[in-house]
């Protein structure tokens, strides 16, 4: 089953499209594996998929995070994002993919801003090799972000437009399975949607702590939404997870 195939079902089982971002923090490898798998276990139900950042692999290692949060989320159904934001040179990009997908994960999020040719055409290659998914970003959701992403560029010849709009139409044009987009920015959302289309799926980080609203996220065209600390750092995850489900997702 190919990423795409994964996280639809995974949405449908469990009626939310609401990806966890597992951003413990520990020193210790094993008890942050554990309170990963233990974070997983309450949630596994109102989430669609886990997103792992860097910070884990430094403590846990490509290995550690395989044998633990990885073979949890494949116990669960959940398909596996590994934050990576690859952005190097085309062979560094093809090591990072190719070691990251063998450990398991389904998918990888990459920078545009790397370029296609000896960039991530790396990348796309080994992903599609192994049917796994390419996300990538489009516009973040810190507030710095607009500083670049809304400057105003030109695509060789083309006319002048905001740099997310480029990145955007790349999307289309390198066939990423996702674009990133942050819940901060609703009406960036709209716009992004009017680019791509209706079938490429809008991933949305920035909900709760860093001000996003979900459902604004969702009306304004966002397919899935990723959510840390407003999950794992409540006092009742699984509740909390249950809550933005029910308040966006429930029919
Ligand atoms: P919180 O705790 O704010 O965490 O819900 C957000 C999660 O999403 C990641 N993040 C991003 N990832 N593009 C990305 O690829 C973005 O614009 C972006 N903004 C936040 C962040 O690393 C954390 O895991």
């Amino acid at each position: 089953m190919n990423f795409d195939e994964k996280i639809a079902n995974a949405a449908k089982k469990n009626q939310t499209r609401i990806i966890l971002a597992l951003d413990l923090e520990d020193p210790d490898p094993q008890r942050l594996a554990s309170r990963s798998r233990d974070i997983l276990w309450k949630v596994k139900d109102f989430i669609c998929a886990v997103k792992i950042n860097r910070q884990l692999i430094l403590t846990l290692g490509l290995r550690g995070i395989a044998d633990s949060v990885l073979k949890v989320a494949d116990d669960y159904s959940l398909p596996t994002i590994m934050d990576a934001k690859v952005n190097d040179v085309g062979h560094t990009n093809g090591f990072m993919a190719r070691l990251y997908f063998d450990a398991g994960f389904d998918g990888i999020i990459a920078s545009p801003i790397a370029g296609w040719d000896n960039g991530l055409d790396t990348v796309f290659e080994i992903a599609r090799a192994r049917e796994r998914a390419v996300l990538l970003l489009t516009y973040m959701s810190n507030p710095g972000a607009e500083a670049f992403y809304s400057l105003m560029a030109t695509a060789g010849k083309g006319p002048v437009k905001p740099v997310f709009e480029i990145l955007a139409n790349l999307a289309t044009e390198w066939k990423a399975n996702g674009v990133i987009v942050g819940a901060t920015k609703p009406e960036i959302i709209t716009r992004v949607r009017e680019l791509i289309g209706p079938s490429l799926p809008i991933y949305s980080p920035g909900v709760g702590v860093q001000g996003g609203d979900a459902k604004r996220a969702v009306d304004a065209g966002a397919t899935y939404l990723i959510v840390g600390r407003s999950i794992y750092g409540a006092t009742d995850p699984a509740k909390s997870a249950k809550t933005i489900r029910e308040m966006v997702f429930a029919s």
